[in-house]
């Protein structure tokens, strides 16, 4: 064989495979073609084979012949499969029509816990009223769990019934996000920063308890204190119907009634007409009307001065929201213990 005659045998297959080409309708000939010239044994790939049987001199410009030839019928073969795609979706969608309008698949993303969008929304709430955002660690020092916050060395929430404790002595997990509340204005203190001190600490509290449907032993707390000069009761009933209002987008009618903690002195537990039944009575506010929401009261003037003001001068008040108590009222889940479930379904539920 010679460069004439292999020029001449790769045009005759090159012409032949564009003419079957031609005739291939549908994409399963266009297979049988590209098998025929272009497979592993196809008789125009074939020809690069051939390139052994040429004269030393002839081979360079052979095999350039042959891979250029192969290329463009690989080109004109892409070619024919698309339009044979093409013709083949058209004569579907003549046959069978095609509802534009069916919506196509939609691919599942993530969302936000509900405890995290409720905890932001208040955190926005308060941060517009001019409150800052602190932090407190989980594992905490006993003196700022108790005793900064004037608990007595006696009182029943220092026993292991309630707190979880470290095997190093003086540590506990937070039972409560009220240790912030000193840590904080030592802190506010320490900036130099100006009076009234406002702020806010959201977080995760633990406590030893019995699990049931109200009671989880990992919950969240959002801890609020304000401090300055002549700071009353009247401020903080006042604050606390703007943040509720902020959160449920209306007016909550509220009432203070008595309440014991050892850090605040007088302590109240605030209530507001159940969102569910407008008051008249039902089975989430185990029909009294009124669902307890936050207890409060002003800071004991022991705390103030753990803190670093001076009690004589300074007042304040302070207020705890369980979180999830507030997600489950906002969003109608009957048990807390769904809230850190982790079970997928309860927070497929909240896109
Ligand atoms: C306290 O923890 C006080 N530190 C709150 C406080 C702050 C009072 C500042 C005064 C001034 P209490 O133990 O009631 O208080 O808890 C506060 C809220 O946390 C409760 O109203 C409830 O909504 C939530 N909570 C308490 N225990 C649990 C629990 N085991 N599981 C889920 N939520 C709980």
């Amino acid at each position: 064989m010679d460069l004439s005659s292999f020029r001449t045998e790769i045009a005759t297959l090159e012409n032949e495979c564009a003419a079957a080409l031609r005739g291939a309708g549908d994409l399963a000939s266009i297979e049988a073609v590209e098998r025929k010239y272009l497979g592993k044994s196809g008789t125009l790939k074939g020809m690069l084979a051939k390139l052994g049987a040429l004269p030393k001199e002839q081979k360079a410009e052979a095999g350039k012949l042959a891979n250029e030839a192969v290329k463009r019928a690989e080109a004109a073969l892409g070619e024919a499969r698309e339009r044979a795609q093409r013709a083949a979706l058209s004569a579907a969608i003549e046959d069978k029509g095609f509802d534009v309008t069916i919506p196509g698949p939609v691919p599942r993303t993530g969302s936000l816990h509900p405890v995290t969008r409720v905890r932001r929304e208040i955190e926005d709430q308060f941060a517009s009223m001019g409150y800052a955002i602190l932090d407190g660690p989980e594992v905490e020092l006993e003196h700022y769990n108790f005793d900064d916050l004037n608990t007595p060395p006696d009182h029943p929430a220092r026993e292991s019934m309630d707190t979880f404790w470290t095997t190093t002595p003086g540590l506990c997990m937070r039972s409560h996000t009220s240790p912030v509340q000193v840590r904080g204005m030592r802190w506010w203190r320490k900036q130099g920063f100006p009076l009234p001190m406002r702020a806010i600490a959201p977080g995760r509290v633990f406590r030893n308890e019995t699990v049931d449907a109200s009671h989880e032993h990992t919950f969240h707390q959002l801890e609020g204190i304000v401090v300055g000069h002549g700071i009353s009761i009247a401020n903080l009933r006042h604050s606390m119907r703007a943040a509720l209002r902020g959160v449920f987008g209306r007016d909550l009618e509220v009432r203070l009634r008595p309440g014991f903690f050892p850090f605040v002195e007088p302590g109240f537990e605030l209530d507001a007409r159940c969102t569910h039944c407008e008051g008249k009575g039902c089975a989430f506010c185990k029909y009294s009307g009124w669902v307890e929401l936050l207890p409060c009261g002003l800071v004991h003037p022991h705390v103030i001065d753990a803190g670093g003001f001076d009690s004589k001068q300074h007042t304040g008040f302070a207020f705890g929201l369980g979180l999830g108590r507030l997600t489950c009222l906002r969003h109608g889940i009957a048990d807390v213990r769904q809230i850190l479930s982790g079970d997928v379904r309860v927070l497929r539920s909240f896109p």
